[in-house]
């Protein structure tokens, strides 16, 4: 067998790209609520305040909220063994800093994970992804302020106490290195300036947005301690946006481009949460950038002591640099690059790159000698249903592609504890906010205009992902 007899295999989503019901049970408006809906062509925007003519594709998404036995049921005819979903922060904490959780939240996930064992599903929980409840962002610009560290030990130790039993498999923040580049200080950091529509160009600068991000591990790493403190055979991980980065050419400027820029935005944030300590590279970075953090006493032994367990990670593309000009400029996951004349891309731009993904996991491993999981991968299309079907073969043979050089890497030695596709159900897409950018094996009945009745349609992929996940993987054809 090419794949470990225990292999997780699944799928994954997030709360506000999923669940819909914003304002029921209690909840609170995350960050996501105030953020409206976008194309490839057209950015998604932040609002302040909502406005009545826009549409904010969480507040509906695709209705989890109400369809989670359904989804589930068909998740489990594909034969999971693992789903990942994110807790809503703000159904737990309205606001954030609230005293007490909010009981009809609690249950709702309650609801979930029974329906989870129902099928022998293991959930897969990220705590936080991109969904810092408003009131925190609005009332301490998230994690700039120290306090957040303590509103998130409080909403992270609440829900490790009520799924004690439930849940087993945890990550902190979603692609947390995302909030080294400017466009991430919202929806990783919860930092906004009142006023600005435009959350991808935050100018809070690159001191204040560092020293949230160490608040941010420092809180990844609290959460740690409180999982193994609450029950020890937790395994808690962090999830970084992996995305191999290639020189355009054999320049050894590029290659030092390539080097500098893996550290900054691939590998920095790992270092700190598998290795507990921030690696010595950043030390220069933050001198010419002129950074300076505020540590206090106490912080460097927390993250030492706050070490991950496993290190999950997305994987979608590859990127290629230059320094120089002169080159076709494609988009990608946080950030696009030069265009790769080997790969081809998806609609929306993003280059497909399989053996890169054999590369990531080899270099991830060999790096930190963890156990890893894929956590995210997908192909985000424009299916069209056509008689009542989608004949997503380009997805099935993006999957194909990608699992064959899991294998490989499995091959090669790398530990790998899984696999949890993108989207397994069409959900809004996060960067652009679209219905339209579909990674479905079950089609949703919603549409970007609002309409649709949010019906269930197994698409091609179904059958196919159902028999791979039988044959453990063997079976891809
Ligand atoms: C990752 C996020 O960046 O990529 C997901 O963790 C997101 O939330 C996924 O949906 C795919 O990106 P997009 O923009 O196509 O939805």
């Amino acid at each position: 067998m090419r794949f470990p007899e225990q292999f997780l295999w699944g799928g994954a989503i997030a709360a506000n790209q999923a669940e819909g019901a914003w304002k029921e049970g209690g909840k609170g408006e995350s960050i996501c609520d105030h953020m409206s809906g976008g194309s490839y062509e057209k950015k998604r925007f932040f609002h302040d305040e909502l406005r009545e003519s826009v549409l904010y594709p969480s507040h509906e998404a695709v209705d989890f909220y109400h369809h989670y036995k359904e989804d589930i049921a068909l998740f489990a005819e594909m034969g999971f063994k693992v789903f990942r979903l994110s807790i809503a922060w703000s159904r737990i904490f309205p606001n954030g800093d609230d005293v007490t959780p909010n009981e009809e939240g609690l249950q709702f996930y309650d609801d979930v994970f029974a329906e989870c064992r129902k099928y022998g599903i293991e959930p897969l929980v990220t705590l936080s992804h991109f969904e810092m409840p408003y009131a925190l962002v609005k009332n301490y610009q998230g994690f700039l302020d120290r306090r957040t560290i303590d509103f998130f030990e409080r909403y992270a130790v609440t829900v490790f106490e009520r799924y004690r039993d439930k849940v087993k498999y945890w990550l902190t923040f979603n692609e947390i290195n995302f909030a080294v580049l400017p466009t991430g200080a919202l929806e990783v950091l919860g930092i906004h300036t009142a006023g600005s529509t435009d959350y991808t160009e935050t100018e809070i600068g690159q001191q204040l947005q560092f020293q949230a991000l160490h608040h941010t591990f420092l809180a990844s790493a609290k959460a740690v301690l409180a999982a193994r403190r609450i029950n020890p055979d937790f395994r808690i991980g962090c999830m970084v946006a992996g995305i191999p980065l290639y020189p355009r050419t054999c320049n050894p400027k590029d290659v030092l481009l390539v080097m500098q820029t893996e550290q900054l935005t691939n590998t920095f944030c790992g270092d700190v949460q598998v290795f507990g300590e921030y690696p010595y590279y950043m030390k220069r970075y933050f001198k010419e950038h002129g950074i300076e953090l505020k540590m206090e006493s106490g912080d460097e032994e927390l993250l030492k002591n706050g070490r991950v367990d496993y290190y999950s990670f997305s994987y979608y593309m590859s990127n290629c640099l230059s320094g120089e000009g002169g080159y076709e400029v494609v988009a990608g996951n946080l950030f696009g690059g030069a265009k790769n004349p080997y790969l081809e891309s998806s609609d929306w731009g993003w280059q497909i790159d399989a053996v890169g993904l054999r590369i990531l996991l080899n270099r991830l491993y060999d790096r930190y000698h963890i156990p890893l999981m894929i956590v995210e991968n997908g192909l985000g299309a424009d299916d069209v249903l056509k008689d009542g079907f989608v004949e997503d073969d380009y997805r099935i043979a993006y999957m194909r592609k990608h699992i064959e050089q899991m294998a490989e890497a499995v091959a090669d030695g790398v530990d790998l504890m899984g696999y949890t596709m993108w989207g397994p159900i069409d959900i809004i897409s996060s960067s652009t906010g679209e219905m339209k950018k579909r990674y479905g094996m079950i089609y949703v009945n919603k549409q970007d205009d609002g309409s649709g009745d949010y019906s269930r349609i197994r698409k091609k992929s179904f059958a196919w992902y159902k028999k791979v996940i039988a044959s453990g993987g063997e079976d891809l054809g």
